[in-house]
């Protein structure tokens, strides 16, 4: 017999002599919780039904009468019995053990998917109840609400609808609360839509159609012109076969800045490498309400994250200023906070790897963009590599790009401009050419000057560029996927670069 079955053991003793009275036998606190329970019932039925174990009358007698007595000299009757080992279901009550380990497990296991629903559940009833405000707020207006206002709703409705869905499926048990919420999620989704019907001007509706319009318009012209021009393919993603900057698409917004409404100085983009030219993770680095600090970023690896706000790598820096960031092959480039510091951080970790001066650059508010303060010192990537964006003393304020090499982050060469950097509202490179904006209008920017470090060219473009909100406070260019990534006030755009399809 072993020792670890002294319990049991005992247990057989009882059972001989209160044959058909289990309960008063079961180890430890019965009832006290739902694991003793279940390991209780599951003791009782596996004991019960094993023919070699049934206590049935006279049985254990059998099974016992393999005993010896003896009287002492003191006249004191000394009795021992023998067990046989198969008397006991040793390996049975061992195979019970190790089912209430494992089923102890999986109720954990379950609790904490309970206790992970539940915080969840109160998450998305604070969201909802955002929601319901703002929803209200736009039926009480009169004014007439922007076409962005609404999409901003319906993809933080339609995200919770998913996550209901996914509760639902995953809730063993009671499910009111999660029922409820789908109640409330469904009648927002109707009122965003009831809304959106109320529209008085049916702006909505004929601008959707007009877009349909549009696109059929297109394609008859596309089909009608197929025989008359062999119009050259569009470029190649990152590469530079084709003639410049020549016209841009309507923005797409993509969405509000993670932190919110109030934060509307930043940077948004997507790391380019010319090794993995479409593996570059999305960043959004909204600066501080002063519209000084960059202290929070978030990285997200793949757009679809980045549009429900999930699986996002957040980090915390404490010396970077203006939103002149850029990133490329996994490293940010930022302004270190009142310097001419540039700062590499690389992104799997946030930790600074190199510091380098630029030298002259003029910083702290002393030459930066229209409409934008602390980005003297602005930052940005295209097909060929690391530039920065700047002005000097010597250059009387005047833009100053310089190429960088993003090992050492040191200067390879110089180019000096004739466009004033404070007259700018912002600024971006492609194929090594600078594309500067300005304001037209509270809905309108233009790229209306360009610099060709190329050839060292410069002059006027006028390209109209379409705004959602008032101020541009940063544009970011990425070559493979040919868009600009612009942070409006808070929001973040994109817009498609259509290209002259013939080279220079
Ligand atoms: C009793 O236990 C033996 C050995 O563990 C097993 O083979 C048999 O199926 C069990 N009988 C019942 C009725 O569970
Ligand atoms: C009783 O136990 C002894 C050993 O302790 C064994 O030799 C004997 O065969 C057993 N008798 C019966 C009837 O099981
Ligand atoms: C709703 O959320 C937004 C952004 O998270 C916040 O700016 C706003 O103050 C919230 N509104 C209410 C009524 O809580
Ligand atoms: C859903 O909307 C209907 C009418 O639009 C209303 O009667 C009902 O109370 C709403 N339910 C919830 C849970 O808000
Ligand atoms: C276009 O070319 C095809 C054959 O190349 C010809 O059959 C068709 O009539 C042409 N269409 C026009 C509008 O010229
Ligand atoms: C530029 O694109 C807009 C629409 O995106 C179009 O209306 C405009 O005509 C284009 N301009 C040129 C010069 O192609
Ligand atoms: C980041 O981590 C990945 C995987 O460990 C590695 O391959 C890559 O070289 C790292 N990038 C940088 C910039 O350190
Ligand atoms: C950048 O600097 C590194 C380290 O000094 C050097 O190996 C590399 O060749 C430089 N790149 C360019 C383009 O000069």
């Amino acid at each position: 017999m072993r020792t670890g079955l002294l319990c049991p053991l005992a247990l057989l003793f009882l059972l001989g002599q209160t044959t058909g009275n289990l309960e008063p036998l079961v180890p430890g606190p019965s009832s006290s919780s739902f694991l003793d329970s279940v390991f209780v019932s599951n003791f009782i039925s596996g004991l019960s039904s094993n023919d070699s174990f049934t206590p049935s009358p006279g049985s254990e007698s059998q099974s016992l009468s393999n005993f010896t007595g003896f009287e002492d000299d003191h006249g004191t009757c000394h009795c021992s019995v023998t067990l046989p080992d198969t008397t006991f279901p040793v390996q049975r009550v061992e195979r019970l053990e190790f089912t209430a380990h494992v089923l102890s497990q999986k109720f954990e296991k379950e609790l904490s998917k309970v206790r992970e629903y539940v915080q969840l559940i109160s998450v998305y009833e604070k969201k909802l109840s955002n929601l319901t405000v703002r929803v209200e707020i736009m039926e009480k207006d009169t004014i007439s609400y922007t076409e962005l206002d609404f999409e901003l709703i319906k993809i933080e409705v339609k995200e919770m609808e998913k996550l209901i869905i996914q509760l639902k499926d995953n809730f063993v048990g009671s499910t009111t609360i999660v029922d409820q919420l789908e109640v409330e999620i469904r009648n927002m989704s109707l009122l965003v839509e009831q809304l959106e019907t109320l529209d008085k001007n049916n702006v909505l509706a004929i601008r959707r159609e007009i877009l349909a319009l549009k696109n059929r318009l297109k394609e008859c012209e596309a089909s009608k012109g197929e025989n008359v021009t062999v119009s050259p393919p569009p470029p190649a993603p990152g590469s530079c076969g084709h003639g410049g900057v020549v016209n841009i698409s309507k923005p797409t917004i993509v969405q509000l800045n993670w932190r919110g409404f109030s934060f509307k100085y930043g940077a948004w983009g997507r790391d380019y490498s010319p090794q993995q030219p479409n593996g570059g993770l999305y960043w959004v680095a909204p600066l501080n309400t002063d519209g000084r600090h960059l202290e929070y970023y978030r990285l997200y690896n793949t757009l679809d994250d980045l549009l429900l706000y999930i699986n996002a790598r957040e980090y915390r820096i404490t010396y970077g200023q203006g939103s002149g960031t850029a990133v490329y092959n996994n490293y940010m480039y930022v302004n270190m906070y009142t310097s001419q510091n540039i700062a590499k951080i690389n992104l799997n970790d946030s930790r600074v790897e190199v510091t380098q001066t630029l030298p002259d650059a003029a910083y702290n508010n002393r030459f930066s963009y229209a409409n934008v303060d602390w980005q003297d010192i602005d930052l940005a990537v295209d097909e060929n590599g690391l530039w920065v964006i700047y002005a000097t003393e010597a250059s009387t304020g005047n833009m100053v790009i310089s190429k960088l090499n993003d090992t050492t982050l040191t200067v390879l060469d110089t180019w000096y401009t004739r466009q004033y950097k404070p007259s700018v509202s912002n600024a971006f490179m492609v194929c090594g050419v600078l594309y500067a904006t300005r304001t037209l209008n509270t809905r309108e920017e233009e790229i209306f000057y360009y610099y060709d470090t190329n050839t060292g060219r410069e002059g006027s473009l006028n390209v109209v560029m379409p705004k959602m909100r008032e101020r541009v406070q940063s544009i970011n260019y990425h070559p493979f996927d040919q868009k600009l990534f612009v942070y409006n006030d808070g929001y973040l755009l994109n817009y498609d670069l259509i290209f002259n399809k013939e080279p220079k």
